[in-house]
């Protein structure tokens, strides 16, 4: 693989993506940032992937941003850069992410399970914003997604406290999806993705991009997009391809168009 801190399979129309620094507990690095960046456009521009899945160790997810790394930079050697502004990138693919989380979630790492779309928890997981024990705060996102998550008195008290969250008490806040036993994770996880990656791409492109729009439009604005997006689901064959099964009580056959 062209990449040296991550590792890519695919399983049909599934591409799952493994962070893979263990010695490090997974903790994000610039190279990995970028690693997984350009692999996930790659994927999005790939049409034979419906559906991606971003998986860390048993022990971590990932532990944080590489706090090795960052330790000795100022402030103009961020500011220059627009230091960890390459997430976005992550946040601009169309196709749907699924984090499937083990072990530790910690700052950065509870960041990038954020910027997915959908969170599925082992049992072991633990998921918190530690930057305050470290003189800094959340910076790939966590103080805006962690409060839309979970509401402000909770995500106030993880983020000032550094106090993490168990795979329990996240699925109680709302944060992950659902928690599962450690040992099902990744098939759960590679489950669902396949079940999404075997709709229709364009349809599933625009859910996302519906229910993404919740987070950044008011109400009004927001439904009036969702009718917009479901009118032109009409133009798709897909659509026509999946009420027409329904009518004639078969599975669809959706080609992605
Ligand atoms: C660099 C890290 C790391 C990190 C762990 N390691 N987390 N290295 N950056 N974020 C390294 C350790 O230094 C150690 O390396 C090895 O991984 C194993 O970790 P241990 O601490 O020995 O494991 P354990 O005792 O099991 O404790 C696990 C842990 C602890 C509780 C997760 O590692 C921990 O607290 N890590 C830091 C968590 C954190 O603060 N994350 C937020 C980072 S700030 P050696 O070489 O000693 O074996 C952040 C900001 C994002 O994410 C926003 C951008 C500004």
């Amino acid at each position: 693989s062209d990449y040296e801190t991550i590792i890519l399979e695919r399983r049909d129309r599934v591409a799952l993506i493994t962070l893979n620094r263990p010695e490090a507990l997974n903790a994000l690095n610039l190279a990995m940032m970028n690693d997984l960046v350009t692999l996930a456009a790659e994927l999005d521009a790939d049409e034979s992937v419906g559906a991606i899945v971003i998986t860390g160790s048993t022990r971590a997810f990932a532990a944080g941003a590489d706090i090795k790394e960052m330790a000795g930079n100022s402030y103009m050697d961020a500011y220059l850069v627009d230091w960890f502004s390459g997430w976005d990138r992550l946040s601009a693919v169309r196709k749907p992410i699924i984090a499937a989380v083990s072990g530790h979630a910690l700052g950065g790492g509870c960041e990038l399970a954020m910027l997915c779309d959908v969170i599925i928890a082992s049992d072991t997981a633990m998921f918190g914003q530690p930057e305050i024990k470290l003189g800094i705060i959340p910076g790939i996102g966590g103080s805006q997604r962690l409060t839309r998550a979970i509401g402000k008195s909770r995500a106030m008290e993880m983020i000032l406290t550094g106090r993490s969250m168990n795979a329990a008490e996240a699925e109680r806040a709302g944060l992950v999806a659902r928690v599962v036993p450690a040992d099902e994770l990744l098939d759960n996880a590679l489950a669902t993705a396949a079940t999404i990656a075997g709709m229709s791409l364009p349809i599933v492109m625009m859910a996302k991009e519906v229910v993404n729009a919740a987070f950044e439009s008011t109400l009004t604005a927001g439904v009036r997009f969702e009718r917009r997006l479901f009118h032109s689901a009409f133009a798709t064959d897909d659509q026509k391809e999946g009420m027409t099964a329904f009518i004639e009580k078969r599975a669809p056959n959706f080609t992605h168009r």
